[in-house]
């Protein structure tokens, strides 16, 4: 059976059995700020199984894609290693939502395994957490599993729930049991059973995991229960197509034969066994589907894992023979083996492609240098390589720690992290405060089940009266009430302010009843459905749960955000009709004064670019249509042309913003009645934020006309300067600079001259001793390069002589020597400029034929002068 085909009979029995079919969501979790990756099918899910937000269906079934490097679920070290070890996978998962529990979770399961896609009962063992007896009984005494295939695995990790069978999404969140099923791959592959001491090996493969959702948990460690217990099961694909594909490596399935044959032709690989072949088929999934989902090479966070994985597969061709670009070549046959099940990846192909060649070009410059110095340290380290050569490494040669630690495996030696990461204790700080995440906003679990998500007043009304109290939660905690004074994150019933989302700042404004006022400095989203007003209560009574208040949103700041809010959307459009339609957004900000938007694209988008891009934006707001919001399926949406972005996560009924034909986005933000509302649209600035990512900033409506007003008074004062009615301000002003160059020649000119017939006059004066001439003369008005020029001038004038110029202005003097002709070797010019810089308190020297010194002005220099040329004399008859 073909993966393709797994995928689809996997789908059609949990469709048979009432489970919608969802989309897989994004590699990069949508506003989840406790994971780094989505590492299983459930995490588009965390928000429902924690209560706080509601679907229309309560079973479900999808293809999710995954990653597992980085953060909690790490498998990257492993790949290349094993059989079945992936950074990117494909996993098979099906839900209840408060629906059905064991029972069925293990019927649809076995059913799934041994009927529809026929696995031999004999050849599944299943594992339960020790003290879940129910699992244990349904598997024993209602599938028939056999006592002696079935295993009971307590907390084997050193802590309370910390087991192979009880499975957490991250540190905190959803967790419960699980029961799992392994396929035993037969006795010629070596390998013990589940809890056993080999269970390591390859024989015995979990394929399925099962897990009963029950609890949430929290940073402390504490279990609270959920809401209602839910089911949440994971199949990995590939490993079930190993199964069905009567192979015993995921490798070997079809899939990865097609990755591993190119593989083999672009690194000229003959032996297609070659665990390096595996791992470049395995990395080129993970690389090209985290571009897809937005997350471009760099230093921090995702990208940086990104860059890590790209690094190692790239390290791994060079082991093969490699010495140029091969990676991004990759690209191609991954979008004919996956790009039917996930037309993203098919319609970024060129994207994927050129960021992973510049990826490629910045470190093949390095690779091999540092494939050098690691040689050199391997050779005289030991069995270890100290932490401040793999931090060398790192720092200078681009290479990540762990592939430090990859290349040291192979040779049997190891790395000492400990070092390292003292040597990275300065550049880790920085990157922990980077990526910490922030605590704010923290909804409770328990509050979030009793509550209904906040209704949002706010696209019709700034204002309203008598929204309720329903809860008010400090530091994660929920707490009754607020005293005088006290800062905390109040959440109404209903609201008019919109919290932060989709790149727009959060209303400020305040709270008020009878006994005081909550001056709201921020509103944000909690537990993804619940809006938080970030605050201070100042008020005779406290304010408490249950209280009503009169809620008034800040008019004119989210008037100005508005208008830039729609903007972006224009803006966006107009990216995509002039630089074409590889542009997607990456970032956005929607502040009251400014908007800034940052998108995909490789290099800087010309002056003229920039102002059409300027110039189609504002003749939509001219056009002045109406912006239209319809709530709608996101199915129909799509269908209506509406552009939904990468890694935000939408519900079913989405609300999409149209104005005229120009923009037709998604969006849950606020926004303008009609285009004309702009006003008007400037493009401020336009730079590069990142590899393949660049910022635009720009301002509308007041804030356009503020720049406008700026731009004008500066061309003012420029006017008035240049005495100018405005209209010839330039033409003033390219007159003057002529009229500065002309003068600038003249004054060389001059100064030429001048030189010129001083060193003539100086070369009169000069002492003759026994053929050849000596000068020593102070001069005026010269700077170094003049004096020099003179010292040339009076070289070639005089021919065998020996000269020095003593430049003198503002109380110092610059001193030049030069010797030419015959008078060379019997002094040197450096002499000569120390023999008068010594006596004026200075320092010089330079070549034997020219030195270059300086020192104070002083009266006696004349006299020095003289001396020097007595000296000189001397020094030549000597
Ligand atoms: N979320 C569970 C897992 O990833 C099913 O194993």
């Amino acid at each position: 059976m073909k993966t393709a085909d797994i995928r689809s009979a996997f789908l059609d029995y949990f469709r048979a059995k009432d489970h919608t079919i969802v989309p897989s969501s994004s590699l990069v979790p949508a506003s989840d700020p406790t994971l780094l990756f989505t590492n299983s099918g459930m995490v588009q899910f965390k928000n429902v199984f924690l209560g706080s937000e509601k679907l229309p269906y309560v079973r479900a079934a999808d293809v999710q894609r995954c990653l597992r490097a980085g953060g909690k679920h790490n498998d990257l070290d492993s790949v290349g290693y094993t059989a079945r070890h992936h950074t990117f996978f494909e996993m098979l998962g099906n839900w209840s939502f408060g629906d059905y529990f064991k029972r069925d979770a293990i019927r649809y399961a076995w059913e799934l395994l041994t009927s529809v896609l026929k696995l031999a009962p004999e050849k599944l063992w299943v594992t339960v957490y020790h003290t879940d007896d129910e699992a244990y009984d349904i598997w024993n005494k209602e599938m028939g599993v056999p006592a002696e295939r079935i295993v009971r695995i307590g907390d084997n990790k050193g802590e309370p729930f910390a087991s192979d069978n009880f499975w957490q999404m991250a540190d905190t969140g959803p967790c419960g049991p699980c029961t799992e099923i392994f396929y035993d791959h037969g006795p010629e592959i070596t390998g013990g059973p589940p809890g056993s001491p080999d269970e390591d090996g390859d024989r015995y493969i979990e394929i399925w995991n099962l897990v009963f959702m029950q609890f949430d948990r929290a940073p402390d460690g504490t279990l609270s229960p959920l809401p209602a217990p839910c089911v949440d099961t994971g199949m990995g694909l590939e490993r079930l197509a190993a199964v069905l594909q009567h192979v015993h490596s995921n490798y070997e399935i079809d899939l990865f034969q097609h990755l591993i044959k190119v593989a083999a032709e672009l690194t000229n690989t003959k032996d297609i066994a070659n665990k390096s072949l595996r791992v470049i088929a395995d990395h080129i999934r993970a690389c090209s589907f985290l571009i897809v989902d937005g997350v471009l090479p760099s230093n921090e966070g995702r990208g940086y894992v990104l860059r890590r994985i790209i690094r190692r597969a790239l390290r791994h061709g060079w082991m093969l023979g490699v010495r140029g670009d091969f990676f991004w070549k990759m690209v191609k046959p991954l979008v004919e083996e996956m790009g039917v099940a996930y037309p993203e990846l098919a319609a970024k192909q060129a994207f994927v492609e050129e960021a992973l060649r510049t990826e490629e070009q910045r470190f093949g410059e390095t690779l091999e240098h540092g494939m050098r110095v690691f040689d050199e340290v391997a050779s005289k380290s030991g069995r270890t390589i100290p932490g401040e050569d793999a931090f060398r490494l790192y720092d200078t040669y681009g290479f990540p720690v762990d592939l430090t630690a990859d290349i040291a495996r192979e040779r049997g030696l190891t790395v000492d992290m400990a070092g390292f990461e003292q040597s990275m204790a300065q550049q880790r700080e920085r990157a922990r405060a980077a990526s910490r995440f922030e605590a704010k906003g923290q909804m409770p679990a328990e509050l979030a089940s009793q509550l209904k998500p906040t209704e949002f007043l706010g696209y019709h009304t700034l204002s309203a009266q008598g929204s309720k109290v329903v809860g008010i939660v400090r530091a994660g905690k929920q707490i009754d009430q607020l005293a005088n004074g006290e800062e905390g994150f109040v959440i109404l019933d209903r609201t008019p302010f919109y919290a932060e989302s989709g790149g727009q700042v959060g209303d400020t404004g305040t709270l008020s009843n009878g006994s005081g006022e909550f001056d709201v400095g921020d509103t944000l989203k909690m537990g993804g459905v619940f809006f938080g007003h970030a605050g201070r209560w100042h008020g005779s009574q406290p304010l408490r749960t249950g209280d009503s208040v009169d809620t008034s949103v800040d008019a004119s700041r989210r008037q100005a955000t508005v208008l830039n809010h729609s903007a972006t959307h224009l803006l966006h459009a107009a990216l995509r009709q002039v630089l074409g339609t590889h542009v997607t957004q990456k970032g956005s900000l929607v502040a009251p004064d400014r908007l800034r938007f940052d998108f995909s694209h490789f290099k800087p988008v010309s002056r003229e670019e920039l102002a059409t891009i300027e110039a189609l934006v504002n003749d939509e707001v001219r056009r002045n249509a109406e912006a239209e919001v319809r709530q709608m399926a996101y199915d129909d949406a799509i269908d209506f042309g509406a552009m939904a972005l990468f890694g935000e996560k939408y519900g079913d009924e989405v609300r999409v913003l149209k104005m005229g034909d120009f923009s037709t986005e998604l969006c849950g933000g606020t926004h303008v009645s009609r285009t004309g509302d702009i006003g008007l649209f400037k493009i401020v600035s336009e730079a590069g934020v990142a590899s393949g990512v660049r910022r635009i900033e720009a301002v509308t409506g007041a804030g356009a006309l503020a720049y406008v007003a700026d731009e004008e008074r500066r061309l003012g004062e420029l006017s008035a300067m240049l005495s100018s009615s405005g209209d010839d301000v330039t033409e003033k002003l390219r007159q003057l600079l002529d009229r500065q160059k002309k003068l600038e020649r003249e004054l060389e000119s001059m100064r030429a001259k001048a030189a010129g017939s001083m060193t003539g006059d100086l070369a009169n004066t000069a002492r003759d001793v026994g053929g050849i001439k000596v000068v020593a003369a102070r001069v005026e008005g010269l700077d170094a390069k003049a004096l020099r020029d003179g010292v040339d001038q009076l070289k070639q004038q005089l021919t065998n002589c020996v000269v020095l110029l003593a430049g003198a202005s503002d109380g110092r003097v610059s001193l030049v020597a030069g010797v030419n002709g015959s008078a060379t070797g019997k002094i040197k010019a450096g002499d000569v400029v120390a023999y008068v810089a010594n006596q004026i308190d200075g320092k010089g020297g330079g070549r034997p034929d020219m030195a270059q010194g300086g020192g104070v002005d002083k009266p006696q220099l004349p006299d020095i002068l003289n001396g020097a040329v007595e000296w000189i004399g001397k020094q030549l008859a000597g």
